[in-house]
């Protein structure tokens, strides 16, 4: 179930005939309240780059003429806007960040250490290469490194040392295999977490260069956004909302070389203002889906073409 659906879509303030972006179709919740809320004149132009999500994109809004679906990825999202857009200007871009349900509730997907599969994990199964291939060549440091960094493990360097001692008995390929290798190597236990939990996060985001693509999404939804468009992104953990919180700072700023100085020139002047504080879901919504407990969602306006402190 969609977490902070309402109040995604309400903060970026739809209006009827207007051009909206779903850059995380899924399987296309928040697509659908977009379409309602332009009206017969307006578009969504969604994407994402698993080719199950299109497919079944396609086969939900089958006839639906307002609604272009691209397969591509964030870092793809100016070529998108640029050859779907018709030049008609953007009024706002939506990320609903991480993995859709029916990626983690497929076995076959390998997302997840509860329903054994293949080691795959991969968003886009057509690009890249899955975890077990990366395990099988990474060195154990580098394995440790994003363990620790990407899924914040105390545990790191136990679990690369695990993951190392197993492969060299037989490779590691499924997802069962993985999630036991890891919970021998864990010393504590979280209430309410798997002990393999932050190691296959972790390892998600790095076949995925989750963040590494965040960045660069959010860096071309603000090119591509018209004057007053705004821009929407809910994560669900603190690596991904980090992100998201120091760019809208930083575009909000004046850059800090002319702080405090009588004249600052207006490419120096902020390119955003933050709209409202960050939110999370109510109550209600995490009583429903669990997931929804970690949803933050921040919203920003774009007020000029360039501008705020540099990166
Ligand atoms: C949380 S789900 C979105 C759910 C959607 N809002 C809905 O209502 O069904 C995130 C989706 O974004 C896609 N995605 C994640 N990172 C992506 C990236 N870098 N580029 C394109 N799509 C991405 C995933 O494949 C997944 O389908």
């Amino acid at each position: 179930m969609p977490v902070l659906v309402d109040a995604a879509v309400q903060a970026l303030d739809p209006s009827a005939g207007g051009l909206y972006v779903d850059a995380t179709f899924g399987r296309g919740g928040r697509t659908a309240r977009l379409l309602q809320a332009v009206g017969r004149e307006g578009r969504v132009l969604a994407l994402d780059r698993d080719p199950q999500a299109i497919a079944a994109g396609r086969a939900r809004f089958a006839g639906e003429n307002r609604l272009t679906l691209v397969r591509a990825p964030f870092a793809d999202l100016r070529a998108v806007v640029r050859d779907h857009a018709g030049g008609t200007p953007l009024q706002g871009v939506l990320f609903d960040l991480g993995v859709s349900s029916p990626q983690l509730d497929q076995a076959e997907r390998g997302f997840s250490f509860a329903k054994d599969g293949p080691l795959d994990m991969r968003m886009d199964p057509t690009s890249g290469e899955p975890v077990s291939a990366w395990l099988a060549h990474a060195r154990v440091e580098e394995i440790r490194a994003v363990i620790a960094d990407l899924g914040e493990e105390r545990f790191a360097r136990r679990v690369a040392a695990a993951i190392d001692a197993a492969r060299r008995v037989t490779p590691i390929a499924r997802t069962a295999q993985l999630a036991a290798i890891v919970e021998s190597a864990v010393r504590t236990r979280e209430p309410g977490k798997h002990p393999a939990t932050r190691s296959f996060q972790a390892l998600r985001l790095h076949v995925n260069d989750e963040l590494g693509q965040l960045k660069a999404g959010l860096d071309a939804a603000f090119e591509v956004l018209a004057l007053g468009g705004r821009l929407a992104a809910i994560s669900f953990h603190s690596l991904e909302d980090r992100i998201v919180k120091q760019f809208m700072r930083r575009k909000a700023s004046v850059d800090p070389v002319f702080a405090g100085l009588p004249l600052v020139p207006p490419s120096a002047m902020p390119a955003m203002r933050l709209v409202g504080r960050k939110a999370k879901a109510s109550a209600t919504e995490v009583a429903a889906n669990p997931r929804a407990r970690s949803a933050v969602l921040r919203v920003a306006e774009k007020i000029a073409a360039q501008g705020g402190a540099p990166r």
